[in-house]
Protein backbone atom coordinates (compact mmCIF):
# COMPACT_ATOMS: atom_id res chain seq x y z
CA UNK A 1 0.00 0.00 0.00
CA UNK A 2 1.44 2.90 -0.92
CA UNK A 3 0.16 6.19 1.53
CA UNK A 4 0.05 8.37 -1.53
CA UNK A 5 -2.74 9.92 -1.47
CA UNK A 6 -4.95 8.30 -4.67
CA UNK A 7 -4.10 10.47 -8.11
CA UNK A 8 -6.75 13.25 -8.50
CA UNK A 9 -9.56 12.87 -10.12
CA UNK A 10 -9.68 13.17 -14.24
CA UNK A 11 -11.74 16.23 -14.06
CA UNK A 12 -10.93 18.92 -11.46
CA UNK A 13 -12.82 21.49 -9.86
CA UNK A 14 -11.02 24.66 -9.88
CA UNK A 15 -10.55 26.79 -6.52
CA UNK A 16 -14.17 28.23 -5.88
CA UNK A 17 -13.33 30.47 -3.14
CA UNK A 18 -12.99 33.76 -3.70
CA UNK A 19 -10.41 35.47 -2.77
CA UNK A 20 -10.49 39.18 -0.72
CA UNK A 21 -9.15 41.84 -3.07
CA UNK A 22 -5.44 41.85 -2.82
CA UNK A 23 -5.09 38.45 -1.91
CA UNK A 24 -2.14 36.54 -3.19
CA UNK A 25 -2.70 33.63 -5.51
CA UNK A 26 -0.90 30.66 -3.62
CA UNK A 27 1.26 29.50 -5.82
CA UNK A 28 0.69 26.02 -6.60
CA UNK A 29 3.51 23.36 -5.93
CA UNK A 30 2.03 20.45 -4.81
CA UNK A 31 1.61 20.52 -1.30
CA UNK A 32 2.78 16.97 0.03
CA UNK A 33 0.01 15.00 2.54
CA UNK A 34 0.94 14.30 5.71
CA UNK A 35 0.58 10.52 4.53
CA UNK A 36 3.27 10.83 1.76
CA UNK A 37 6.77 8.67 2.33
CA UNK A 38 9.09 11.32 3.57
CA UNK A 39 11.44 11.14 0.74
CA UNK A 40 8.53 11.63 -1.95
CA UNK A 41 7.69 15.22 0.17
CA UNK A 42 10.93 16.22 -1.35
CA UNK A 43 10.08 14.96 -4.95
CA UNK A 44 8.02 17.99 -6.78
CA UNK A 45 8.74 17.13 -10.07
CA UNK A 46 9.41 13.90 -12.30
CA UNK A 47 13.06 15.30 -12.30
CA UNK A 48 13.52 14.91 -8.82
CA UNK A 49 13.74 10.97 -8.71
CA UNK A 50 16.49 11.02 -11.12
CA UNK A 51 19.37 12.50 -9.11
CA UNK A 52 18.12 10.26 -5.86
CA UNK A 53 17.97 7.42 -8.12
CA UNK A 54 21.82 7.78 -9.28
CA UNK A 55 22.50 7.72 -5.28
CA UNK A 56 20.21 4.27 -4.97
CA UNK A 57 21.78 2.87 -8.03
CA UNK A 58 24.95 0.94 -9.17
CA UNK A 59 26.35 2.83 -11.62
CA UNK A 60 26.06 0.25 -14.20
CA UNK A 61 22.23 0.12 -13.74
CA UNK A 62 21.60 3.94 -13.61
CA UNK A 63 24.29 4.71 -16.47
CA UNK A 64 22.41 2.37 -18.67
CA UNK A 65 18.75 3.90 -17.56
CA UNK A 66 19.96 7.20 -17.52
CA UNK A 67 22.10 7.59 -20.68
CA UNK A 68 21.66 8.24 -24.33
CA UNK A 69 24.25 6.84 -27.21
CA UNK A 70 27.63 7.91 -28.17
CA UNK A 71 27.52 11.82 -27.29
CA UNK A 72 23.87 11.77 -25.93
CA UNK A 73 23.06 14.46 -28.20
CA UNK A 74 19.64 13.23 -29.28
CA UNK A 75 18.84 12.93 -25.54
CA UNK A 76 19.65 16.41 -24.72
CA UNK A 77 17.87 17.21 -28.45
CA UNK A 78 14.75 15.81 -26.86
CA UNK A 79 14.76 18.41 -24.16
CA UNK A 80 15.90 21.67 -26.57
CA UNK A 81 13.00 20.72 -28.66
CA UNK A 82 10.22 21.62 -25.90
CA UNK A 83 12.16 24.61 -24.53
CA UNK A 84 11.56 25.93 -28.49
CA UNK A 85 8.20 26.47 -28.12
CA UNK A 86 6.48 29.29 -26.09
CA UNK A 87 2.25 29.41 -24.71
CA UNK A 88 0.00 32.07 -26.01
CA UNK A 89 -2.73 31.77 -22.78
CA UNK A 90 -6.01 32.61 -23.06
CA UNK A 91 -7.17 34.46 -20.38
CA UNK A 92 -10.56 34.72 -18.34
CA UNK A 93 -12.12 31.46 -19.93
CA UNK A 94 -14.18 29.67 -17.13
CA UNK A 95 -11.94 26.47 -16.69
CA UNK A 96 -13.20 25.72 -13.30
CA UNK A 97 -14.49 22.49 -14.71
CA UNK A 98 -11.09 20.66 -16.15
CA UNK A 99 -10.65 17.49 -18.22
CA UNK A 100 -7.53 15.38 -19.45
CA UNK A 101 -9.26 12.58 -20.85
CA UNK A 102 -7.92 11.09 -23.63
CA UNK A 103 -9.47 8.39 -25.61
CA UNK A 104 -7.36 5.91 -27.76
CA UNK A 105 -8.07 2.83 -29.82
CA UNK A 106 -11.45 3.02 -28.12
CA UNK A 107 -10.31 2.99 -24.69
CA UNK A 108 -11.03 6.31 -22.57
CA UNK A 109 -7.80 6.92 -20.22
CA UNK A 110 -7.50 9.58 -17.40
CA UNK A 111 -4.44 11.01 -18.76
CA UNK A 112 -3.15 12.05 -21.92
CA UNK A 113 0.27 10.16 -20.97
CA UNK A 114 1.46 6.73 -20.27
CA UNK A 115 4.24 4.85 -19.25
CA UNK A 116 6.75 4.21 -22.20
CA UNK A 117 8.14 0.54 -22.33
CA UNK A 118 11.99 0.12 -21.11
CA UNK A 119 13.74 -3.25 -20.50
CA UNK A 120 15.55 -2.76 -17.15
CA UNK A 121 12.31 -1.68 -14.68
CA UNK A 122 13.26 -4.98 -12.91
CA UNK A 123 16.60 -3.93 -12.45
CA UNK A 124 16.24 -0.38 -11.37
CA UNK A 125 13.75 -1.35 -8.35
CA UNK A 126 11.72 -4.84 -7.03
CA UNK A 127 9.31 -5.87 -9.50
CA UNK A 128 8.92 -2.71 -11.74
CA UNK A 129 7.43 -4.45 -14.70
CA UNK A 130 4.54 -5.26 -12.49
CA UNK A 131 4.72 -2.23 -10.16
CA UNK A 132 4.10 -0.28 -13.56
CA UNK A 133 1.38 -2.55 -14.79
CA UNK A 134 -0.60 -2.11 -11.43
CA UNK A 135 0.09 1.65 -10.92
CA UNK A 136 -0.83 2.02 -14.74
CA UNK A 137 -4.11 -0.04 -14.19
CA UNK A 138 -5.27 1.84 -10.72
CA UNK A 139 -4.64 5.33 -12.40
CA UNK A 140 -6.12 3.88 -15.67
CA UNK A 141 -3.69 4.89 -18.11
CA UNK A 142 -1.56 2.57 -20.40
CA UNK A 143 1.42 0.92 -19.60
CA UNK A 144 3.83 -0.10 -22.35
CA UNK A 145 5.54 -3.85 -21.48
CA UNK A 146 9.30 -3.90 -22.86
CA UNK A 147 10.41 -6.92 -25.30
CA UNK A 148 13.65 -6.82 -23.40
CA UNK A 149 12.24 -6.59 -19.81
CA UNK A 150 12.69 -9.40 -17.53
CA UNK A 151 9.08 -10.23 -16.52
CA UNK A 152 7.00 -12.59 -18.34
CA UNK A 153 4.66 -10.54 -20.81
CA UNK A 154 1.71 -13.09 -19.23
CA UNK A 155 2.35 -12.14 -15.32
CA UNK A 156 2.81 -8.33 -16.37
CA UNK A 157 -0.91 -9.29 -18.10
CA UNK A 158 -2.59 -11.02 -15.32
CA UNK A 159 -1.86 -7.72 -12.92
CA UNK A 160 -1.72 -5.06 -15.79
CA UNK A 161 -4.88 -4.94 -17.76
CA UNK A 162 -4.20 -1.40 -19.14
CA UNK A 163 -0.77 -3.05 -20.41
CA UNK A 164 0.07 -2.83 -24.38
CA UNK A 165 3.33 -5.67 -25.30
CA UNK A 166 6.41 -4.23 -27.36
CA UNK A 167 8.63 -6.56 -29.28
CA UNK A 168 12.03 -6.10 -30.55
CA UNK A 169 11.03 -8.35 -33.72
CA UNK A 170 13.29 -10.26 -35.82
CA UNK A 171 13.27 -10.84 -39.20
CA UNK A 172 12.05 -14.34 -38.92
CA UNK A 173 8.55 -15.49 -39.97
CA UNK A 174 8.48 -18.35 -37.32
CA UNK A 175 9.57 -16.20 -34.59
CA UNK A 176 7.18 -13.52 -35.42
CA UNK A 177 4.48 -16.22 -35.77
CA UNK A 178 5.24 -17.43 -32.50
CA UNK A 179 5.10 -14.10 -30.56
CA UNK A 180 2.18 -12.93 -31.97
CA UNK A 181 0.74 -15.89 -31.13
CA UNK A 182 1.78 -15.83 -27.34
CA UNK A 183 1.49 -12.15 -27.52
CA UNK A 184 -2.58 -12.76 -28.24
CA UNK A 185 -2.93 -15.69 -25.74
CA UNK A 186 -1.72 -13.44 -23.00
CA UNK A 187 -4.65 -11.25 -23.59
CA UNK A 188 -3.39 -8.08 -24.62
CA UNK A 189 -5.03 -6.27 -27.36
CA UNK A 190 -2.45 -3.73 -28.20
CA UNK A 191 1.13 -4.80 -30.02
CA UNK A 192 4.22 -2.52 -30.55
CA UNK A 193 6.60 -3.36 -32.94
CA UNK A 194 9.63 -1.30 -32.40
CA UNK A 195 10.93 0.09 -35.97
CA UNK A 196 14.62 1.40 -34.55
CA UNK A 197 16.57 -0.77 -33.56
CA UNK A 198 17.90 -3.10 -36.63
CA UNK A 199 21.36 -2.78 -34.42
CA UNK A 200 22.30 -2.44 -31.17
CA UNK A 201 23.03 0.99 -30.64
CA UNK A 202 26.36 2.16 -29.76
CA UNK A 203 25.83 3.07 -25.95
CA UNK A 204 29.58 3.74 -24.68
CA UNK A 205 28.61 4.88 -21.44
CA UNK A 206 27.37 0.86 -20.87
CA UNK A 207 30.58 0.22 -21.32
CA UNK A 208 32.12 2.79 -19.23
CA UNK A 209 29.96 2.05 -16.67
CA UNK A 210 30.36 -1.83 -16.91
CA UNK A 211 26.49 -2.33 -17.90
CA UNK A 212 25.90 -5.64 -20.53
CA UNK A 213 23.20 -7.86 -21.24
CA UNK A 214 23.39 -10.26 -19.55
CA UNK A 215 25.73 -8.62 -17.20
CA UNK A 216 28.82 -10.31 -16.38
CA UNK A 217 29.83 -11.41 -12.74
CA UNK A 218 33.15 -8.94 -12.17
CA UNK A 219 34.47 -7.62 -8.98
CA UNK A 220 33.71 -4.26 -9.88
CA UNK A 221 30.17 -5.33 -10.11
CA UNK A 222 29.99 -7.00 -7.00
CA UNK A 223 31.84 -3.73 -5.59
CA UNK A 224 28.33 -1.29 -6.66
CA UNK A 225 26.13 -3.76 -5.10
CA UNK A 226 27.87 -3.96 -1.61
CA UNK A 227 27.90 -0.16 -1.86
CA UNK A 228 24.67 0.16 -2.59
CA UNK A 229 22.59 -1.90 -0.26
CA UNK A 230 19.55 -0.62 -0.09
CA UNK A 231 19.27 -1.76 -4.08
CA UNK A 232 21.20 -4.83 -2.89
CA UNK A 233 18.82 -6.24 -0.69
CA UNK A 234 15.44 -4.08 -1.93
CA UNK A 235 15.45 -5.16 -5.56
CA UNK A 236 18.86 -7.38 -6.49
CA UNK A 237 18.79 -10.10 -3.21
CA UNK A 238 14.90 -9.85 -2.93
CA UNK A 239 13.80 -10.39 -6.45
CA UNK A 240 16.50 -13.26 -6.21
CA UNK A 241 14.46 -14.56 -3.06
CA UNK A 242 11.24 -14.29 -4.36
CA UNK A 243 11.93 -15.12 -8.27
CA UNK A 244 15.39 -16.77 -8.60
CA UNK A 245 17.29 -15.33 -11.04
CA UNK A 246 16.11 -13.10 -13.84
CA UNK A 247 15.49 -13.84 -17.56
CA UNK A 248 15.01 -11.69 -20.63
CA UNK A 249 12.03 -13.67 -20.84
CA UNK A 250 9.93 -12.13 -24.13
CA UNK A 251 12.84 -11.97 -26.77
CA UNK A 252 13.45 -14.79 -28.96
CA UNK A 253 12.77 -18.28 -27.74
CA UNK A 254 15.97 -18.93 -25.12
CA UNK A 255 15.59 -17.92 -21.81
CA UNK A 256 18.55 -15.60 -21.20
CA UNK A 257 19.51 -15.04 -17.33
CA UNK A 258 20.39 -12.01 -15.87
CA UNK A 259 23.73 -12.62 -14.90
CA UNK A 260 26.10 -14.64 -17.15
CA UNK A 261 29.24 -15.21 -17.79
CA UNK A 262 28.90 -16.88 -21.26
CA UNK A 263 25.05 -16.37 -22.75
CA UNK A 264 24.64 -13.97 -25.33
CA UNK A 265 21.35 -12.18 -25.88
CA UNK A 266 19.70 -13.02 -29.21
CA UNK A 267 19.83 -10.33 -31.88
CA UNK A 268 19.54 -12.41 -34.93
CA UNK A 269 17.89 -11.00 -37.61
CA UNK A 270 16.77 -7.82 -36.75
CA UNK A 271 18.08 -6.04 -39.13
CA UNK A 272 16.43 -7.98 -41.51
CA UNK A 273 12.44 -7.30 -40.16
CA UNK A 274 11.53 -4.87 -42.74
CA UNK A 275 7.78 -3.83 -43.96
CA UNK A 276 6.97 -7.24 -45.57
CA UNK A 277 7.42 -8.18 -42.13
CA UNK A 278 5.20 -5.95 -40.69
CA UNK A 279 2.48 -6.71 -43.40
CA UNK A 280 2.72 -10.30 -42.02
CA UNK A 281 2.44 -9.03 -38.38
CA UNK A 282 -0.67 -7.12 -39.63
CA UNK A 283 -1.84 -10.33 -40.95
CA UNK A 284 -1.76 -12.29 -38.54
CA UNK A 285 -2.34 -9.99 -35.16
CA UNK A 286 -5.92 -9.14 -35.06
CA UNK A 287 -5.84 -6.51 -32.06
CA UNK A 288 -4.22 -3.19 -32.65
CA UNK A 289 -0.96 -2.31 -33.80
CA UNK A 290 1.32 0.52 -33.69
CA UNK A 291 4.52 0.74 -34.81
CA UNK A 292 7.11 2.72 -32.35
CA UNK A 293 10.21 4.43 -33.39
CA UNK A 294 9.31 6.39 -36.49
CA UNK A 295 10.35 9.91 -37.49
CA UNK A 296 10.34 10.19 -40.93
CA UNK A 297 6.35 11.41 -42.61
CA UNK A 298 7.14 9.32 -45.41
CA UNK A 299 7.15 6.06 -42.84
CA UNK A 300 4.25 7.14 -41.36
CA UNK A 301 2.63 7.15 -44.88
CA UNK A 302 3.82 3.42 -45.55
CA UNK A 303 2.80 2.34 -42.22
CA UNK A 304 -1.04 3.87 -42.87
CA UNK A 305 -0.32 2.06 -45.74
CA UNK A 306 -0.42 -1.37 -44.06
CA UNK A 307 -2.77 -1.09 -41.79
CA UNK A 308 -1.33 0.20 -38.99
CA UNK A 309 -3.50 1.46 -35.92
CA UNK A 310 -1.16 4.02 -34.90
CA UNK A 311 2.37 5.20 -34.59
CA UNK A 312 4.74 6.15 -31.17
CA UNK A 313 7.23 9.39 -33.14
CA UNK A 314 10.44 8.54 -31.03
CA UNK A 315 14.08 8.43 -31.25
CA UNK A 316 13.94 5.95 -28.76
CA UNK A 317 14.61 8.36 -25.71
CA UNK A 318 17.83 9.57 -27.60
CA UNK A 319 19.25 5.86 -27.00
CA UNK A 320 19.36 4.80 -30.69
CA UNK A 321 21.20 6.95 -33.58
CA UNK A 322 22.64 9.67 -31.80
CA UNK A 323 21.73 12.61 -33.78
CA UNK A 324 18.51 11.63 -34.64
CA UNK A 325 16.08 14.22 -34.86
CA UNK A 326 13.73 15.34 -31.50
CA UNK A 327 10.18 13.62 -31.89
CA UNK A 328 8.79 17.05 -31.14
CA UNK A 329 10.15 18.38 -33.91
CA UNK A 330 8.38 15.81 -36.79
CA UNK A 331 5.17 15.52 -35.09
CA UNK A 332 3.66 18.01 -36.79
CA UNK A 333 4.47 16.78 -40.40
CA UNK A 334 4.28 13.02 -39.01
CA UNK A 335 0.68 13.72 -37.72
CA UNK A 336 -0.20 15.23 -41.71
CA UNK A 337 0.91 11.99 -43.38
CA UNK A 338 -0.86 10.13 -40.46
CA UNK A 339 -4.18 9.63 -42.05
CA UNK A 340 -6.43 7.78 -39.80
CA UNK A 341 -3.79 6.61 -37.63
CA UNK A 342 -3.51 7.68 -34.05
CA UNK A 343 -0.17 9.74 -33.35
CA UNK A 344 1.57 9.44 -30.28
CA UNK A 345 4.84 10.29 -28.96
CA UNK A 346 7.92 10.04 -26.93
CA UNK A 347 10.95 10.97 -25.86
CA UNK A 348 11.96 13.81 -23.51
CA UNK A 349 8.74 14.64 -22.02
CA UNK A 350 8.68 15.66 -18.30
CA UNK A 351 6.29 18.39 -17.56
CA UNK A 352 2.61 19.15 -18.12
CA UNK A 353 3.95 21.97 -20.28
CA UNK A 354 5.59 19.12 -22.30
CA UNK A 355 2.59 17.29 -22.93
CA UNK A 356 0.34 20.28 -23.99
CA UNK A 357 2.88 21.07 -26.15
CA UNK A 358 3.06 17.69 -27.40
CA UNK A 359 -0.35 17.42 -28.13
CA UNK A 360 -0.62 21.09 -29.34
CA UNK A 361 1.60 19.88 -32.37
CA UNK A 362 0.31 17.12 -33.25
CA UNK A 363 0.42 14.02 -30.66
CA UNK A 364 -2.84 12.64 -29.46
CA UNK A 365 -1.11 11.17 -26.77
CA UNK A 366 2.49 10.94 -24.84
CA UNK A 367 4.53 8.10 -23.32
CA UNK A 368 7.40 8.90 -20.43
CA UNK A 369 10.09 6.43 -19.75
CA UNK A 370 12.79 7.43 -17.46
CA UNK A 371 10.85 9.05 -14.74
CA UNK A 372 9.11 6.43 -14.01
CA UNK A 373 11.68 3.89 -13.36
CA UNK A 374 13.49 5.94 -11.15
CA UNK A 375 10.48 6.78 -9.16
CA UNK A 376 10.59 3.05 -8.69
CA UNK A 377 13.98 3.16 -7.48
CA UNK A 378 13.21 5.67 -4.91
CA UNK A 379 9.95 4.50 -3.32
CA UNK A 380 8.59 1.84 -5.02
CA UNK A 381 4.94 1.79 -5.99
CA UNK A 382 4.48 4.72 -4.02
CA UNK A 383 7.21 6.65 -5.61
CA UNK A 384 5.29 5.42 -8.93
CA UNK A 385 2.00 6.95 -7.94
CA UNK A 386 3.23 9.80 -6.69
CA UNK A 387 5.13 10.50 -9.76
CA UNK A 388 2.10 9.94 -12.08
CA UNK A 389 -0.09 12.36 -9.63
CA UNK A 390 2.57 15.17 -9.97
CA UNK A 391 2.46 15.04 -13.65
CA UNK A 392 -1.48 15.20 -13.99
CA UNK A 393 -1.27 17.74 -11.59
CA UNK A 394 0.84 19.92 -13.61
CA UNK A 395 -1.29 19.42 -16.81
CA UNK A 396 -4.43 20.04 -14.57
CA UNK A 397 -2.91 23.44 -13.51
CA UNK A 398 -1.29 23.91 -17.09
CA UNK A 399 -5.05 23.49 -18.95
CA UNK A 400 -6.16 26.21 -16.38
CA UNK A 401 -3.53 28.45 -17.32
CA UNK A 402 -3.25 28.41 -20.75
CA UNK A 403 -6.47 28.74 -20.72
CA UNK A 404 -8.85 25.69 -21.87
CA UNK A 405 -10.43 23.31 -19.99
CA UNK A 406 -9.64 20.37 -21.71
CA UNK A 407 -6.75 18.31 -23.61
CA UNK A 408 -9.49 18.61 -26.06
CA UNK A 409 -8.71 22.17 -26.61
CA UNK A 410 -5.29 22.34 -27.09
CA UNK A 411 -3.77 23.44 -30.24
CA UNK A 412 -0.76 25.10 -32.25
CA UNK A 413 -2.99 28.33 -31.99
CA UNK A 414 -1.56 28.07 -28.04
CA UNK A 415 1.95 28.40 -29.18
CA UNK A 416 4.62 30.32 -30.61
CA UNK A 417 8.28 29.58 -31.35
CA UNK A 418 10.73 30.83 -29.09
CA UNK A 419 13.43 33.35 -30.97
CA UNK A 420 16.54 31.65 -30.99
C1 LIG B 1 15.86 -0.83 -24.62
O1 LIG B 1 14.94 -0.58 -25.34
C2 LIG B 1 16.86 0.14 -24.37
O2 LIG B 1 16.75 1.23 -24.94
O3 LIG B 1 17.80 -0.17 -23.63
Amino acid sequence: MSGVPEAISPTSRGEQVPLPSGAAVATSAPAPSARTPRILQRMLALDDFEPQAARILPRPIFGYASGGSETNASLRANREAFDDWSFVPRVMVDVSVRSQQRTLFGRTYDAPFGFAPMGGTSLGGFDGDRVLARVAAVSNIPMILSGASLTRLEDVKAVGPTAWFQGYIPGEEGAIRRLVERVGAAGYDTLVVTADVPVAANRENNVRNGYSAPLRPTLRLAWQGITHPRWLFGTALRTLYVHGMPHSENMGSTRVPLVSRVAVRERAQRDRFSWRHLALIRSLWPGRLVVKGLLCAEDARIAAGHGVDGVIVSNHGGRQLDGAVAPLRVLPEIAAAAGSMTVMMDSGVRRGTDVLKALALGAQFVFVGRPFLFANAVAGEAGVRHAVKLLREEIDRDLALVGVDSVDGVSTALLRPRPR
